[in-house]
C-alpha cells in the first residue's frame, strides 16, 4: 500500500480513495469502494487506464522500452535461457537449478503426447480450415479428456493441467500443420528438447529422419521466449475472465486463442508479412504509409503500434537481429526484410508516427524469420499462441491463487431506453 492517498469530488461529496504502489510502475487508485460510497462506475472502455489485477509475472515500461519476466530482461533472456527454463521462471517465479530444470523439462516431455481420439477432431475441419480455427476447437475440446482432473482449487491438479498445457500445444500445432497438407501426423520424440520435438513434428516425415537445423532451432527457441507473457494484454485477460467463473483450464485457455486470433493482436503477425507482399517494393512504401495516415482509409501498418509501447517494443529490436542473422545463416535474401527495414526506416522519420509514438512491434519482423523456417504465413499467430500459452498458464494460476480475485464483471454506462411499457402488436404504427 502506498502513503499516498487520492481523494474523488463527485456530487459535492469527497470520496477518499486509497492508492497502492507496486516494485516498480504506476501507483494504482483503489476504486473498489467507489461505486458503494457514490454510486458512481469510472469509465474505461479497452481499459487504456486500468489495473484488473495485481500480478508479480511480468512488467513492461512503455515508455522506456522495457520488459521484464519475474525481473529479468526479456533481451537477456532471449539471448541466455532456453524456452522451457522461462516456462518454468514464469509459473514458479525463479529461474530453476539444474535438477528443478531437469526435472520440469522430463515432466513436460511426458506430456507431449495427445489422446489418441482427439486426432479425430482434425478430421471433421476442411484442409484449408485456418490453424487458429482448428486450435481454438481442439484445445477446447481438450477440456472433455480431462473435465475430471481439473479440480482447480488444488494447486497440484492446477500444475498437471498446467504442465499438459504446455507439453500438448506443440504437438496440436504441428498437426494442425500436418492436418493443412495432408500429410501423416508424427508422434512426439522425447528425445529432442522442446523446440526441436516441434520442429520434427512439424516438418519431419515419417519415412525420414529428420535432421534438426541449429541455426532455426535457435531462432525458434528465442521466437517462443519473446511470445511467452505480455503481462495484461487482450488474450491473457480473456484467459484471466474464463478462469475467473472457474472454467475448465483448457476451454479458459481455448478462449485466449480465440482472442489472439484477431488482427489487432496475435493476428498481427500474418497480417504483417501479408502486408509486405502486398507493398513488395520500396518504391510503394509512400502510398501505404499514405493510406496509414488517411483517416478515411481503415487501413493500419500491421505490425505498428501497441498499447503499451510508446517506445521500442524490446522484442522488435531482438526479433529485427534475428531476421539479419537467420537469413544470413540459412543464406537466403527476402526482399520482403528489406520492405520491412526501409518501412521502418520512413515511418520512424514521419511526423505521424513520430506524434502518435508508432513503433514496430513483435509482430512486425517476426514473420520474416518464420517465412524463412518455411511456414506457411497461416501458422504464424498459431506459432505465437504455442509460446503464449506458457504465460497464460502462468497468469491464470496466479488468478486463482490471489484470495482477492473475484468473478470478473465489470459494470457499463446505459446509453438505451428508459423504462417503457409494452405495447401489443396491433397498436404499433
Ligand atoms: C500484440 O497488448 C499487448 O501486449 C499485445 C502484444 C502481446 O505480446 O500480447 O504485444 C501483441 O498484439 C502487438 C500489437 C499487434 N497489432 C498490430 O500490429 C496491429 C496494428 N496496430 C494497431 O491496430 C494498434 O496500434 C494497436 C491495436 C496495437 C494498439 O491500438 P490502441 O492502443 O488502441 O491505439 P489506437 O488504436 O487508439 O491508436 C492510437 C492512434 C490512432 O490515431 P488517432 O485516432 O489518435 O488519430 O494511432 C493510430 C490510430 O489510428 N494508429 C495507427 C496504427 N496504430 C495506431 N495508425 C496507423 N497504423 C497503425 N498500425
Amino acid at each position: 500500500m502506498s502513503n499516498d492517498s487520492a481523494s474523488l469530488n463527485l456530487a459535492g461529496k469527497d470520496v477518499p480513495l486509497p492508492v497502492m504502489s507496486g516494485t516498480v510502475g504506476p501507483d494504482v487508485v483503489d476504486i473498489r469502494k467507489l461505486y458503494g460510497q457514490t454510486g458512481a462506475f469510472t469509465y474505461d472502455p479497452g481499459f487504456t487506464s486500468t489495473a484488473s489485477c495485481q500480478s508479480a509475472i511480468t512488467y513492461i515500461d512503455g515508455e522506456q522500452g522495457i520488459l521484464l519476466h519475474r525481473g529479468y530482461p526479456i533481451d537477456q533472456l532471449a539471448e541466455n535461457s532456453t524456452f522451457m527454463e522461462v516456462a518454468y521462471l514464469l509459473l514458479h517465479g525463479e529461474l530453476p537449478n539444474k535438477d528443478e530444470l531437469d526435472k520440469f523439462v522430463y515432466t513436460i516431455s511426458r506430456h507431449t503426447m495427445v489422446h489418441e481420439q482427439l486426432a479425430t477432431f482434425f478430421r471433421g475441419f476442411r484442409r484449408d480450415a485456418h490453424p487458429m480455427a482448428v486450435l481454438v476447437g481442439v484445445v477446447g475440446a481438450l477440456s472433455s479428456f480431462y473435465h475430471d482432473s481439473t479440480d482447480i482449487t488444488d494447486p497440484q491438479q492446477r500444475l498437471i493441467a498446467s504442465h499438459r498445457l504446455i507439453a500438448k500445444m506443440p504437438t496440436l500445432v504441428a498437426m494442425a500443420y500436418k492436418y493443412s497438407i495432408g500429410q501423416p501426423f508424427l508422434y512426439p520424440d522425447n528425445s529432442l528438447g522442446y523446440t526441436a520435438n516441434f520442429l520434427r513434428m512439424t516438418f519431419g516425415v515419417p519415412a525420414e529422419h529428420y535432421e534438426v537445423n541449429p541455426v532455426i532451432e535457435r531462432a525458434m527457441r528465442r521466437i517462443f521466449i519473446l511470445h511467452a507473457d505480455h503481462e495484461q494484454n487482450a488474450s491473457t485477460s480473456t484467459v484471466r475472465l474464463a478462469g475467473s467463473s472457474g472454467a475448465n483450464p483448457f476451454a479458459c485457455i481455448a478462449a485466449g486463442i480465440a482472442c489472439l486470433w484477431g488482427p489487432a493482436h496475435g493476428g498481427a503477425n500474418e497480417a504483417a508479412l501479408n502486408m509486405l507482399r502486398e507493398i513488395g517494393d520500396v518504391k510503394r512504401i509512400p502510398e501505404y504509409i499514405a493510406r496509414a495516415k488517411d483517416k478515411d482509409d481503415p487501413f493500419r501498418l500491421m505490425g505498428f503500434g501497441h498499447r503499451v509501447y510508446k517506445n521500442f517494443d524490446p522484442r522488435a529490436k531482438v526479433m529485427k537481429a534475428t531476421a539479419d542473422e537467420v537469413l544470413k545463416e540459412l543464406n537466403i535474401s527476402d526482399p520482403v526484410l528489406d520492405v520491412a527495414k526501409e518501412l521502418e526506416h520512413i515511418a520512424l522519420s514521419d511526423s505521424y508516427f513520430i506524434d502518435k509514438k508508432l513503433y514496430p512491434n513483435v509482430d512486425f519482423y517476426s514473420g520474416v524469420i518464420l517465412n524463412a523456417i518455411g511456414f506457411p504465413t497461416e501458422m504464424f499467430t498459431a506459432l505465437f499462441a504455442l509460446a503464449r500459452t506458457v504465460g497464460w498458464v502462468a497468469q491464470w494460476n496466479e488468478m486463482i491463487a490471489d484470495p482477492e480475485q473475484k468473478i470478473g464483471r465489470p459494470r457499463q454506462l446505459y446509453t438505451g431506453s428508459a423504462q417503457r411499457d409494452y405495447v401489443q402488436v396491433g397498436d404499433r404504427k
